[in-house]
């Protein structure tokens, strides 16, 4: 069995008093909430505040990008040495990333292997453009990324990959995926492709999230699909009390199943 994972990611949004108010909010409430993976992505000048916060409790941290050096003369970025310690997981190739950071999938690919080699779980995010869906291209543009990113990774590095649907038109609109569709993709295309590239038993190991718009009025049928492994949430897991019940409403789901 799969275990689910409902992963908030903050964006740019939430100071460090407003991070450690979310991780204070939501400690207790989560506590008791087992059979889900719970993982907050923030910004990176709250990520340390957060680890404290989050030591001893079952939630986990993870950042919305990494560098792929160790070190060096590279202003601004931030290296997998420097987030080993803190983090448990790295967002690699969110849309907003591709779209106004020049990210590609090449980046993409030397992320990944960056975070692997320090111990971190990517979670890969891919996803068509409005354009491609109403094109008809969402299959074969979705299925190319996946292959891409996955370059040169093996069977075993595998176990530290999260793949994250995003189609680029369901995020921050309100317009989600539905559930048939969103399953169908991460189903037959994401999945697919990590069969087609590792084999069965890989292909049903790896934990596949829909991200999009989800809320705490659709989160029930998202994760009521067999393909769809728990989300990614943008909006919605910045209040306290919506993140809390997805992630509820995730690990009763699955649990459940
Ligand atoms: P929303 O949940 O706000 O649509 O954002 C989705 C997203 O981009 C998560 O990475």
């Amino acid at each position: 069995m799969r275990i689910p994972i409902m992963a908030g990611n903050w964006k740019m949004y939430k100071t460090i008093a407003e991070a450690m108010a979310f991780a204070e909010a939501v400690k207790e409430p989560l506590a008791s909430v087992d059979g889900v993976e719970k993982v907050i992505c923030a910004s990176f000048v709250s990520l340390a505040p957060l680890a404290e916060a989050f030591r001893g409790t079952s939630l986990k941290l993870g950042s919305q990008n990494i560098y792929w050096e160790e070190q060096g003369a590279f202003t601004g970025e931030v290296s997998p040495l420097m987030l080993k310690d803190i983090c448990d997981m790295v967002i690699i190739g969110h849309s907003e990333r591709r779209q106004y950071f020049g990210e590609t999938d090449e980046t993409v690919n030397k992320k990944i292997k960056a975070a692997l080699a320090h111990g971190l779980v990517s979670i890969v995010c891919v996803g068509e453009s409005l354009e491609q869906n109403q094109a008809g291209e969402t299959e074969q543009f979705v299925g190319k990324q996946v292959r891409a990113a996955l370059d040169g990774i093996t069977a075993e590095q595998m176990g530290s990959i999260v793949i994250a649907y995003e189609p680029i038109w369901a995020i921050g609109t309100g317009l989600a995926a539905t559930a048939d569709d969103a399953n169908r993709i991460i189903g037959q295309v994401v999945r697919a492709a990590v069969k087609d590239l590792y084999g069965s038993d890989v292909a049903e190991q790896t934990r596949i999230l829909y991200g999009g718009s989800v809320n705490t009025r659709n989160v029930e049928e998202l994760m009521q699909q067999p393909d769809i492994d728990g989300g990614l949430v943008g909006g919605a897991s910045l209040k306290p009390d919506d993140y809390i019940m997805l992630a509820k409403v995730a690990a009763g789901v699955k649990g459940a199943a």
